[in-house]
């Protein structure tokens, strides 16, 4: 039997796009190893490889009408390289509506480490969708995009494509957009990609031990550093608001007692251009355990930021598919709470991963 495919759509074609679409073909290369480096081989029979980019929008001069092979490592990108070559012909990265995707701040940055917009007329998002015959609409916008996010949301509702939404604009856990999703019978997973092995996913694991072992939570920050466009997008405060809400309830909702807004600091924190896709945070917990006795930990993560999330967009890109064959409706909860920063409802992380690998299970049945 052959293992059905998934057609996806990459609006944003930055960083983590370049992951993401170098990893499809690097597990497509890859035989007898197909597992390594993935949460799940196979979702509803569907590998890493199987896995097509049918149509990809972006703004930036230098990437839009380029092959979307080419257009990936196109400056200002600096994820690293997966594959060395990009096989075969690709399809044209098309001029998306810019909205508030650009940040005014990066008109004084150097070319290499800033967007530049394309003098182009956009295209027709939804009619677009519907033409490559797309599934699933992977968003990958800057932070602070909340009308341009919004415009893609609502071309998949009006062509009839599921959404993958990575960026901390809140769709599938704000309910009027989740009940759009639903009465249009389309899967969304939100909000806010989760990374594989993040400082999310680390800091929240980590408060759930605190809570299991009795040890009385008291002070955290969670420091992160980066040099990538994403960083640069976040030196704008007024763009920021959304990812710190993001990221800070993610760690409060892990934790039995929410802590005061003084006792907790979570953020991105310094933009260090050398850096580039290098992401290092530093999380420090600070709290009492027996007796009132004093507990510190302190920790230091390094990871390279577009992979990594892109170990778990390969996933959601999978359930959002198995949501279309299986007729799942609106935020799809489970994937929704293990993979994204801010689901509809949020699943302690082990809980989550036990979800979905039931879930997965049922659909391998
Ligand atoms: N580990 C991670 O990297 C991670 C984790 C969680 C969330 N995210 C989020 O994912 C999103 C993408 O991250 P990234 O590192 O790829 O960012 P990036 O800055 O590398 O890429 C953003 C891309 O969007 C394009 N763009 C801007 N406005 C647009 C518009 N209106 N239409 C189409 N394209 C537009 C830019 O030209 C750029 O190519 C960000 O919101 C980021 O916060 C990333």
């Amino acid at each position: 039997m052959t293992s059905p495919r998934v057609r996806i759509a990459v609006a944003g074609v930055g960083n983590c796009a370049s992951a993401l679409i170098q990893g499809i073909e690097y597990y497509r290369a890859l035989n007898d190893l197909r597992s390594a480096g993935l949460i799940n081989s196979e979702i509803a029979g569907i590998t890493a490889g199987d896995i097509d980019v049918v149509a990809a929008f972006d703004v930036d001069i230098r990437k839009v009408g380029k092959p979307v092979n080419e257009a990936i490592f196109a400056a200002p990108n600096c994820a690293q390289r997966l594959v060395e070559d990009m096989p075969g012909e690709s399809i044209t990265v098309e001029m998306g509506p810019v909205l508030d995707g650009i940040a005014p701040h990066m008109a004084e940055q150097p070319d290499d480490r800033a967007f530049r917009q394309a003098d182009a007329a956009p295209v027709d998002i939804a009619q677009s969708l519907k033409n490559s015959g797309a599934e699933v609409l992977v968003c990958y916008l800057p932070v602070g995009s909340d009308e341009a996010v919004k415009h893609y949301a609502q071309a998949c509702l009006d062509a009839g494509v599921a959404l993958v939404n990575c960026v901390p604009v809140f769709l599938a856990s704000d309910a009027a957009w989740a009940d759009k999703f639903r009465d249009a019978g389309l899967p969304i997973i939100g909000d806010d990609i989760k990374s594989q092995l993040g400082a999310t996913i680390v800091h929240r694991v980590l408060t759930q031990l605190f809570n299991e072992r009795g040890v009385d939570l008291q002070q955290t920050y969670q420091l992160n550093t980066g040099g990538n466009t994403d960083f640069m997008n976040m030196r704008a405060e007024d763009r920021l608001k959304s990812k710190r809400i993001s990221k800070t309830q993610s760690v409060q909702s892990a934790n039995d007692q929410p802590m005061t807004d003084d006792n907790i600091h979570i953020g991105p924190s310094d933009y260090v251009a050398w850096q580039k896709d290098n992401k290092v945070c530093f999380i420090r917990m600070q709290g009492q355990g027996f007796g009132q006795s004093p507990v510190e930990l302190e920790l230091r993560l390094s990871v390279e930021d577009s992979p990594n999330s892109a170990g778990s967009v390969i996933d959601a890109i999978r359930f959002a598919k198995a949501g279309l064959m299986q007729g799942w409706a609106g935020p799809l909860e489970e994937p929704s709470a293990y993979y994204m920063k801010s689901p509809a409802r949020q699943i302690p992380d082990a809980e989550a991963f036990q979800l979905c690998k039931t879930l997965v299970d049922e659909l391998a049945g």
